[in-house]
């Protein structure tokens, strides 16, 4: 069953009337037990879409399309009911833990509010909150529960916000670049972590990322979106061996590899598209070494393709060229 499905979701901005939208006809969906994976530059639409999973957009926007999480359609349930899908039925965890996390409250204050709104009773909460921390790895779980947020390491208070994104029986997880503000060694174990939670709840895990190549090494599939839109979706495996859209390509390209010398990783030339500029056609074109005049003639559609789907008129065309290029990357 999908714990997730965006359908067709577009989401204008108040006031953008005649620039793009944030998001223009995404659709992506997540099932029980799959770990997939949303890439794309900075500003692409990633957050935004994250939130619509539960049920929220910008202030004043206007929305078309449908977002069914757990079975429930988000955009039609009264406000109580979205409340409780929220804190029983999905656990967000955001890319900052401490943005997310009040200061002034204590860890445990933090832990058992969640579990509060999750329908704990007050009684159970600070053993349920103990167990929870000492279940995401936090050392001395029930004295955690009397120390500070300042108190933490990132590494350590991403966990806590972890233990409260599952003090309710999450089906869903949506990690919002959960490991960014983390350095390397600690961005393994928490995503691990996450990654072993998904597995033993048979839950969905919606995982955002910049990195390419975490995404193909942990993901089940994966989403590229770029200036609102999905432009490809792929298994993993084959985003690395067969990236099918120009601008997948040139992630990869960009991506840092762990065996290949630095310097053979190339930018991908240009800048994102801005939310106030308007392309007739393909919004990759003006970066796309690949573009043709056939390009501007209208947004391309996401066209099924093998396993995944890719949405670029010269698909078919570039896939020998794209494919035998990501074999040289991954052979040096
Ligand atoms: N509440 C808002 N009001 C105005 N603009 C917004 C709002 N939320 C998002 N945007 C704009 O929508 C676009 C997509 O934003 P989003 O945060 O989803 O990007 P992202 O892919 O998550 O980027 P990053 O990798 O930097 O987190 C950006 O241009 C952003 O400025
Ligand atoms: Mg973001």
């Amino acid at each position: 069953m999908n714990v997730l499905e965006i359908d067709g979701l577009t989401v204008r901005l108040e006031g953008s009337v005649g620039a793009r939208p944030v998001l223009s006809d995404v659709s992506l969906h997540v099932a029980g037990g799959e770990v997939v994976g949303l890439v794309g530059e900075s500003g692409s639409g990633k957050s935004v879409t994250c939130r619509t999973a539960l049920g929220a957009v910008p202030r004043g926007a206007s929305v078309d399309g449908a977002v069914r999480t757990v079975g429930e359609d988000v955009f039609g349930l009264p406000a109580r009911e979205l409340r409780r899908l929220r804190s029983e039925k999905v656990g967000f965890v955001p890319q900052d833990p401490r943005a997310a996390v009040n200061p002034l409250y204590r860890v445990g204050d933090y832990v058992i509010e969640a579990l509060r709104a999750a329908g704990v009773p007050k009684a159970e909460a600070p053993d349920r909150a103990t167990a929870l921390l000492e279940s995401v790895g936090i050392p001395e779980p029930r004295r955690a529960l009397r120390r500070w947020p300042h108190e933490f390491s990132g590494g350590m208070l991403q966990r806590v916000v972890i233990a409260a994104a599952l003090a309710g029986s999450p089906r869903l997880l949506v990690a919002d670049e959960p490991t960014t503000a983390l350095d390397v060694t600690i961005q393994a174990e928490v995503l691990s972590l996450l990654l072993d939670i998904t597995a033993e709840r048979g839950a969905g895990l919606l995982l955002v990322t910049h990195d390419l190549e975490l995404a193909a090494a942990v993901c089940d599939r994966a989403y590229v979106m770029y200036a609102g839109r999905i432009v490809e979706s792929e298994p993993a495996a084959s985003l690395f061996a067969s990236p099918k859209h120009p601008y997948t390509a040139g992630l990869l390209r960009a991506t840092p590899s762990l065996t290949g010398p630095v310097e053979r990783l190339t930018a991908v030339p240009g800048r994102p598209l801005g939310l106030d500029e308007v392309l007739p056609g393909c919004s990759f074109a003006p970066r796309c070494a690949h573009a043709r005049p056939v390009c501007d003639d209208g947004p391309p559609p996401l066209l099924e393709d093998g396993a995944g789907a890719v949405a670029c008129v010269r698909a078919g065309e570039l896939a020998p060229e794209l494919r035998r290029r990501a074999h040289e990357e991954q052979a040096v």
